[in-house]
């Protein structure tokens, strides 16, 4: 996040189906108690264009997207949601939860798709405009459990119909980036109970809290 910035910004990470959407709501509540007004974003979307480029992205009959393509839609629609939403909710004291942010580009696009973090990085710095989350939540989780926890959900889309092994390179993608920026992606076991997970959430938030 940027020096001149008052609000709190934490991005929420993990496979598909780690329990990311029910982590936020209880947060929000928590962060809501405390005095903030909170605004959640999800990503790809969160404005109307970014949500058109979702559409876009995980159609599932663009089979032939190409990597590339993929990874420079996905920061399309972070640069419009960080210019339109982020930005000046941070600069007007709010609290931002955001479900994904840039490490999902650098563990999706980056890693299981192989681009290389660096290069994911390297595009979505023009989609960030300096902004990053002063706290990132991990929620760990066997590719397998997170897929057959969607299962039980809706239609599957363009990324969740990836074979196997490439979820399975996502969720070892998050342990690796974790593993390499400690200070700032704090990881929690997504197989413990909802609140158990909420607990440790709050742990990790509570420092940020401005009292
Ligand atoms: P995500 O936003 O990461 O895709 P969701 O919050 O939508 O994940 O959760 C996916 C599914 O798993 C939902 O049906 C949700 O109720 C369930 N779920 C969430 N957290 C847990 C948990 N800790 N244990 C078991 N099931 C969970
Ligand atoms: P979504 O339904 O929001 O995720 P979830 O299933 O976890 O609720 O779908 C977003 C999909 O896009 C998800 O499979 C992860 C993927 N993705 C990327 O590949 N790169 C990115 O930069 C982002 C933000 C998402």
């Amino acid at each position: 996040m940027q020096e001149n910035m008052k609000g709190i910004f934490i991005s929420m990470e993990g496979p598909d189906g780690s329990g990311k959407s029910t982590q936020i709501e209880l947060l929000k509540a928590y962060l809501e108690d405390k005095g903030y007004e909170i605004i959640i974003t999800r990503e790809p979307g969160g404005t109307v264009i970014s949500e058109d480029i979702r559409r876009i992205i995980l159609n599932k009959d663009y089979a032939e997207m190409g990597y590339m393509t993929e990874a420079l839609l996905y920061a399309s629609a972070r640069a419009q949601l960080v210019t339109e939403v982020i930005k000046p909710a941070l600069e007007a004291g709010k609290a931002v939860i955001s479900d994904r942010f840039v490490d999902s580009s650098a563990v999706y696009q980056g890693m299981a798709r192989g681009l290389g973090v660096e290069t994911a990085y390297q595009i979505n710095s023009y989609a960030i405009q300096g902004i990053m989350p002063q706290l990132t939540i991990h929620l760990d989780l066997p590719a397998q459990v997170g897929i057959s926890r969607k299962k039980n959900q809706a239609e599957l889309d363009r990324m969740e119909l990836e074979a196997i092994d490439f979820h399975e390179r996502v969720a070892e993608g998050y342990r690796k980036l974790a593993s390499l920026d400690p200070d700032r992606i704090k990881t929690i076991d997504a197989t413990m109970s909802i609140d158990d997970i909420h607990g440790k959430i709050v742990d990790y938030v509570e420092p940020l809290v401005k009292k």
